[in-house]
């Protein structure tokens, strides 16, 4: 275990780490937390590796002067994993120790559903836990925004711009593939500012390839010879929607999957706007004595909710939404 230097100082002393898939701006949320911290005399000890750096004590003191110039990278400077020691009491008991044992008054965690379910979990352990939502998947259900998702959605978007360049000089159909686990938020955005023609979402139930045959013969019949299909990967692959629709149809198909590209990059200014934001409020928080909350996003203001009950939050779904951006689309 690494010695932590600050030891000897009388300062109030949290930890911080960042958890899960990696979001474009993290970083901007790790400045806004030291950065708010160190500026009230609370010291932090940043956490490299998410949950499976703390159960390995893998620590770093963090100050001021650490979180310079790191607000446009994509990425995280503490690095981040998917625990799977942390997915079980064992693993939770020991994190919970080791977070005794570096006298830490709270545990910052930003990251998505997992990680700040693993939160939840040390909070009935003892450890006092300030959630940051970061994710590019909008599925907090409890915040209205996740950080992450404008810079997912950008990146998505510019790429469609560019296939939907190629699909219309071929009169083919575009199938492309984005993030999202089993939410449809990325794709639907991605549909909505990339002009889609249909949108695949695991919210509107399981895939119906007939409908979206469908829908391509009955866009041709209206002159629209090239078609954009945003899939969510939580409905299907690419791939083989795109071998459906030409084995169906006879019109040429491709299949785009955007992958990672929409992790990474420097973050937008909305990303870094909410991240700086975020991190800001979660320290306010902590300096008033909340406890185990999470700091959300809600109708244009930022606030904490509790832990527990912001987990449980299920948001319905924007139907609204698709049915306009089907309307529009032809
Ligand atoms: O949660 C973020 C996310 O990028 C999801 O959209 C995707 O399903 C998943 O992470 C991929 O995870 P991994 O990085 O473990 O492959």
């Amino acid at each position: 275990m690494d010695e932590i230097s600050i030891d000897m100082d009388n300062r109030k002393k949290i930890g911080l780490l960042t958890s899960g898939g990696d979001a474009p701006g993290m970083n901007a949320a790790i400045r806004a937390v030291v950065r708010a911290a160190v500026n009230s005399n609370v010291s932090v000890i940043g956490i490299r590796h998410g949950y499976d750096g703390l159960l390995k004590a893998d620590i770093v003191e963090l100050g001021a002067k650490n979180v310079s110039e790191i607000m446009q990278l994509g990425g995280t400077i503490l690095k981040t994993a998917r625990s799977a020691d942390m997915m079980a009491s064992e693993g939770q008991e020991k994190a919970a120790n080791i977070c005794k044992i570096l006298a830490l008054d709270a545990l910052f965690v930003i990251g998505g559903d997992g990680s700040l379910t693993g939160g939840l979990a040390l909070s009935r352990l003892g450890v006092n836990i300030i959630g940051i939502p970061g994710t590019i998947d909008l599925d907090l259900d409890c915040s209205d925004y996740t950080i992450g998702f404008d810079t997912a959605v950008n990146t998505g978007t510019e790429a469609m711009n560019k296939i939907r360049d190629t699909s219309s000089s071929h009169e083919r159909v575009s199938v492309v593939q984005v993030m999202g686990r089993n939410c449809g938020y990325i794709a639907l955005w991605c549909g909505a500012t990339a002009g889609a023609e249909e949108m695949l979402l695991p919210e509107n139930g399981a895939l119906d390839i007939d409908a979206v045959i469908r829908t391509i013969i009955q866009n041709r019949s209206k002159g629209k010879n090239h078609n954009l299909i945003v899939v969510a990967e939580g409905v299907g692959s690419a791939i083989d929607i795109a071998k459906a629709i030409e084995d169906a149809t006879g019109i040429e198909s491709r299949a785009t999957i955007l992958g990672y590209l929409q992790r990474g990059g420097a973050p937008s200014a909305v990303d870094r706007m909410h991240a700086s934001a975020m991190g800001y409020e979660a320290v306010m928080a902590y300096l008033r004595g909340e406890r185990n909350r999470v700091v959300v996003y809600k109708r244009g203001e930022y606030m904490t909710v509790d832990l527990e009950e912001g987990l449980a939050v299920k948001r319905p779904f924007n139907h609204r939404l698709y049915q306009m951006i089907k309307m529009l689309s032809v």
